[in-house]
């Protein structure tokens, strides 16, 4: 038996900040960046509170790839402050730091605190998940938190909010929101309703994320882009993920490269492995199953080609293509500052977290531990 559910309501469109004056809530604790908290992005916020008068106090303590300190210094603040909804603006950090502080001081209290979820990237989809990532520095490594009781009250998807967004974030972001729906859409507990979310998001990417990388004004662009994010995450809460963040979370934890940027640099290298593409004595018949799936993610992207695997390779070299525009690296020699010695040494302990790693689980094709390794060696150069 399967089923599926979205519980988070969802505001979208034009002004649709202005939620946040008709909010059933009296006492907010606002979970942010120090980025978000000194730039206008949290005034937006708060004027709006005030508008509807609801009293707040503002934790921005929040770092990249939240450390599990940081989530302990956040509990004890909002149990000091008793709130009655806990809201997160930012990109992927804030968002699922703020989930983990308000399930744990939950846990803690039993009192139900609504959680309400404003992405300022269209990257991460953090705001309808019940997926939370937070890193052991002590282990050089990134853990994804997994609860249903983590799944935010509600999600605010203000386009406003991402006009400026660099464009290397919106480069890898928008590679992270890609990643996200083809991983969701091959994943072996990929259903029709998944499917059909990650199918959009796929189409919006194609259609979107180049513009809105090269043009910061093109507010269409970024409007689709943020909804698409949204869209991927629905599918992936529901389907799950894949190897390609299993080894970017891996990577990530040892070498932090952005969580989007290691996503993009492995994913032409995961769909080769997963469609088995450089396996040349394979006959037609013997394609992994995947295979079908991914000439339809390449049909989505307006890519074809004469049969299934020519079709995958034309992906792989749009996803190279989009890279290259974008200024992506393609590969860690070429993303530069991290030693060769110290990455090849770094290959076997990255490559066992990559095989424990939540989203392995759900890859098309069973990985061995040997096929990470290869994979992390070809990613070098
Ligand atoms: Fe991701």
């Amino acid at each position: 038996m399967k089923s599926f559910d979205i519980r988070t309501k969802i505001y979208f469109g034009e002004n649709a900040l202005d939620r946040l004056t008709d909010l059933p809530y009296k006492k907010a604790f606002i979970i942010t960046d120090p980025f978000v908290a000194k730039s206008g992005m949290l005034q937006m916020v708060t004027l709006r509170l005030n508008d509807g008068y609801t009293e707040f106090e503002i934790f921005s303590d929040i770092v990249p790839d939240p450390p599990i300190e940081k989530i302990t210094v956040g509990v004890k603040a909002m149990l000091a402050y008793d709130p009655d909804v806990v809201i997160t603006i930012g990109g992927g950090s804030a968002i699922d730091s703020a989930k983990a502080i308000r399930e744990f001081a939950v846990r803690a209290t039993q009192k139900d605190v609504a959680l309400i979820a404003i992405p300022t990237t269209s990257g991460t989809g953090s705001e309808v998940t019940s997926f939370a990532v937070v890193t052991d520095p002590s282990k050089d490594v990134k853990y994804p938190l997994v609860s249903e009781s983590m799944l935010p009250t509600e999600a605010i998807l203000d386009a406003d909010l991402v006009k400026s967004v660099p464009a290397n974030v919106t480069a890898d972001t928008g590679m992270d929101v890609l990643t996200h729906a083809i991983e969701a859409y091959v994943s072996i507990n990929n259903n029709e309703f998944s499917a059909a979310l990650a199918e959009k998001a796929i189409e919006i990417c194609g259609t979107f994320l180049l513009r809105s990388y090269l043009d910061n004004n093109d507010t269409h662009a970024r409007r689709k882009m943020h909804v698409a994010s949204c869209l991927a995450g629905l599918a992936f809460n529901s389907a799950s993920l894949g190897l390609n963040h299993g080894v970017a979370h891996a990577l990530g934890g040892k070498f932090h490269i952005p969580h989007g940027r290691a996503n993009a640099m492995l994913l032409p290298h995961i769909i080769e492995y997963n469609s088995g593409i450089n396996k040349h004595s394979k006959s037609q018949k013997e394609y992994p199953k995947c295979v079908e799936k991914y000439v339809n993610v390449a049909k989505l992207l307006g890519v074809n080609n004469f049969n299934e695997i020519t079709t995958i390779r034309a992906l792989v070299g749009w996803i190279q293509f989009m890279m290259k525009e974008m200024n992506i690296p393609i590969s860690i020699s070429q993303l530069g500052g991290i030693d060769r010695e110290e990455y090849f040494d770094a290959i076997d302990s990255m490559a066992e977290k990559a095989m424990a790693d939540a989203c392995t689980a759900t890859n098309p094709r069973v990985p061995t531990k040997q096929d990470v390794v290869t994979i992390l060696e070809h990613l070098y150069e």
